[in-house]
């Protein structure tokens, strides 16, 4: 567990001044000049010895994606863009951050961007965060003012420019390559993958899309040393980490905890527990709306890291954990976000734009069990023919809490289905035929 010496977000809570002075008090912009003069090559393997993994939800090593850029700037300018698009659903940490940490983050982006040797960086954040976006631009304006940004940043001798560019509310605008597609000004579609953006990212330019907690985390890394981070969690998942727990807790809330901390432990301790005891406890979905649920005997013993997650058949995704108690309709709860996937999709690829409605509609039947048994083994294999066939990873999204659903609650699905054809034997003939 994290004592509160070790926490990066001093401020999460909104509780001090976010403003420059204030957070120089709190450590931000501390030696910023010392830690860029110590190199590129040393800043990008302090990152890579943390052990940092992407916090938008992959998990990609961060310095590794780093050191994807080419070496040498040619032709082509480098550059940072970070995804400050947080849309995945229960997912509010990148928000907080941004409204009362902006300089952590700022600080992140000048460093970040000076090891891939970037001159300018984009921020590209939701639509719907416009408070944030004002607070941020604000902090930004006062980076500049204080010669932290510009010509010859924080007295670093590097030139920086750090730009901020508003989405307008789609979901898919936070799939990497669609985000790049938006901030070149087209349509927010995503591209094939290869090539990456370190090959060829906006403006077909060799480009890192970073997450805004991957960003914010790194200059306090830098100042405390890759092991002091490294320490936190377990092997091949280290650091702290933002939680954000919402639903059937007695306090939903974000909390910046350890990774690999027991999920029991982390709704008990910083939620107040389940609603109505751990016992009461129906499902977790752990990582976001993206990965399947997890039934309460899974979640007794879990571990709320990458790998212990993935081995569940879950994920850590964004670290947004949604608690579901006894009185949820776990059916009726997949599909509005299989809802949710349909509306959002782009409608590039058949089996997401055709797969996502499809499933919508037989799971809106199945909750009432308007349905026969048969039918949830082709709702499986539609799903398995969505998964893994799709240009970008909404596809999976849309296909992995239906798969969730069925592999821990199917026995549900079915007793709905057997009730109602009990209750209206005629209609269920009918849907049978
Ligand atoms: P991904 O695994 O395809 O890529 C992760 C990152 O690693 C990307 O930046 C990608 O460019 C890079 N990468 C992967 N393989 C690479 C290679 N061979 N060479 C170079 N770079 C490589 O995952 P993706 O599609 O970027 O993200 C999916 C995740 O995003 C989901 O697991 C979900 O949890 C999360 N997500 C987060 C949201 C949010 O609001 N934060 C919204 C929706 C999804
Ligand atoms: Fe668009 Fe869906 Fe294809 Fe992604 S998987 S590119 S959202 S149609």
């Amino acid at each position: 567990m994290l004592e509160d010496k070790d926490r990066i977000f001093t401020n999460l809570y909104g509780l001090h001044d976010w403003r420059l002075e204030e957070a120089k008090k709190r450590g931000a912009w501390n030696g910023t000049k010392d830690l860029m003069a110590m190199g590129r090559d040393w800043v990008i393997q302090q990152v890579k010895d943390s052990g940092l993994r992407g916090r938008g939800g992959a998990g990609f090593p961060t310095g590794l994606k780093w050191s994807f850029m080419p070496k040498e700037v040619g032709e082509r300018p480098h550059y940072l863009v970070v995804n400050a698009d947080e849309s995945e659903p229960g997912t509010c940490k990148d928000r907080e951050m941004m409204r009362h940490d902006p300089h952590l983050f700022i600080e992140g982006c000048l460093i970040a961007s000076f090891a891939m040797q970037a001159h300018v960086c984009y921020i590209y954040i939701r639509g719907e965060y416009v408070d944030e976006r004002n607070t941020l631009q604000a902090a930004i304006d006062e980076a500049y003012a204080a010669g932290l940004l510009g010509k010859n940043a924080a007295g670093s001798g590097w030139d920086f420019d750090l730009y901020v560019h508003h989405g307008a509310g789609a979901y898919i605008c936070g799939e990497e390559t669609a985000l790049l597609e938006s901030l070149e000004g087209k349509k927010g579609q995503p591209r094939l993958k290869p090539p990456f953006p370190a090959g060829a990212g906006v403006y077909g330019c060799p480009t890192t899309v970073n997450n805004v907690e991957s960003i914010a985390v790194v200059p306090t890394i830098l100042r405390r040393g890759a092991d002091w981070f490294r320490k936190f969690g377990r092997e091949n998942n280290h650091g702290t980490k933002v939680y954000c727990i919402s639903g059937h807790v007695n306090r939903p809330c974000n909390v910046e905890e350890a990774m690999s901390i027991p999920l029991k432990q982390l709704i008990d301790k910083h939620c107040g527990g389940v609603k109505g005891g751990w016992e009461n406890l129906k499902a977790v979905i752990p990582g976001g709306s993206s990965v399947p649920c997890l039934p309460k005997d899974i979640c007794d013993d879990i571990l709320m890291d990458f790998d212990a997650l993935r081995d569940a058949r879950s994920g850590l995704g964004t670290a947004a954990v949604i608690v579901m108690d006894q009185s949820t309709d776990i059916v009726r709860a997949i599909s509005r976000i299989s809802y949710f996937y349909k509306h959002e999709s782009c409608g590039q690829c058949t089996p997401c734009r055709e797969g996502t409605g499809w499933m919508w509609r037989v799971l809106e039947r199945m909750a009432i069990g308007d349905a026969t048994t048969e039918e949830i083994d082709k709702l499986l294999e539609v799903s398995t023919q969505i998964e893994g066939h799709t240009i970008c990873a909404l596809g999976d999204a849309a296909a992995w809490p239906v798969q969730g659903l069925i592999r821990h609650f199917r026995g549900e699905i079915e007793e709905r289905i057997n009730s109602y054809r009990n209750d209206r034997p005629h209609v269920a003939v009918a849907a049978a035929e």
